[in-house]
């Protein structure tokens, strides 16, 4: 990175509707960056289309807030934080599900994600969310280390496998709409057990 880039103030708001295109370009360019890892790498046709009909719905959302960090008026990194139902059972009912975590190449490593993360905190003490889990690939290096220095324990391991002979039918539509996309953050089956849906 350059020093001229370094020393430039990092400024941090929420995102608007009047952001999506920005938000829809910080986060394909996320999808596009972990197209190798197996837990992300499945991309669904249609993947801009489906993406600005999610995002907006999310940007709306009263339940969560996607986070942009500037330079000069651009664009250097974006997080979203949502408000997300624990496991009936325990202790907290409530915490803030971190996702879509992204610095575009020329700002890593000037603390950009730090300032994203402070707004984040502000947003949590601001709900009274106590707690923040998040979901990585396993297999990056950058995102364990950056995880780890930030303060982010792994508790537990989320694992894969394929079923046997099993049929992948075409995309549901269903699963493509706003209001399911904004609405349904968590399957019922999901929410009892306490497991929250990768979010990228
Ligand atoms: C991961 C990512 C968001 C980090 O953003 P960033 O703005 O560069 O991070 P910061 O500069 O705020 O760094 C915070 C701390 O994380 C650690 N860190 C950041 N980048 C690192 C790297 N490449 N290697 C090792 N540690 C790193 C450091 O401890 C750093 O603190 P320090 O600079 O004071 O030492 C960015 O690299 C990125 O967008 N990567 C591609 C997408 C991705 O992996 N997203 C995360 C999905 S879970």
């Amino acid at each position: 990175m350059s020093p001229a880039v370094a020393t430039r103030p990092i400024s941090v708001r929420r995102a608007t509707a009047a952001d999506l295109e920005t938000v829809v370009a910080l986060r394909l360019a996320l999808l596009r960056e972990e197209c190798q890892s197996p837990g992300y790498g499945r991309v669904r046709p249609g993947v801009a289309r489906r993406a600005r009909q999610l995002y907006r719905a999310q940007l709306e959302s009263p339940a969560e807030v996607t986070l942009l960090a500037e330079q000069d008026d651009n664009a250097q990194g974006i997080l979203r934080c949502a408000e997300s139902s624990g496991h009936p059972l325990l202790e907290p009912d409530h915490y803030a599900y971190v996702s879509s975590v992204y610095v575009v190449p020329a700002a890593r490593r000037s603390g950009v994600v730090r300032a994203l993360l402070d707004q984040a905190f502000q947003w949590c003490r601001d709900r009274n969310l106590v707690e923040m889990r998040l979901h990585n690939a396993a297999d990056s290096a950058v995102a364990n280390a950056v995880w780890d220095a930030l303060g982010f324990n792994v508790v537990e391991h989320l694992r894969v496998r394929r079923v046997p002979d099993g049929v992948q039918h075409q995309s549901r539509e269903r699963e493509s709409g706003a209001g399911a996309a904004a609405g349904r953050r968590m399957d019922p089956a999901h929410a009892a057990a306490g497991v929250q849906h990768m979010g990228r």
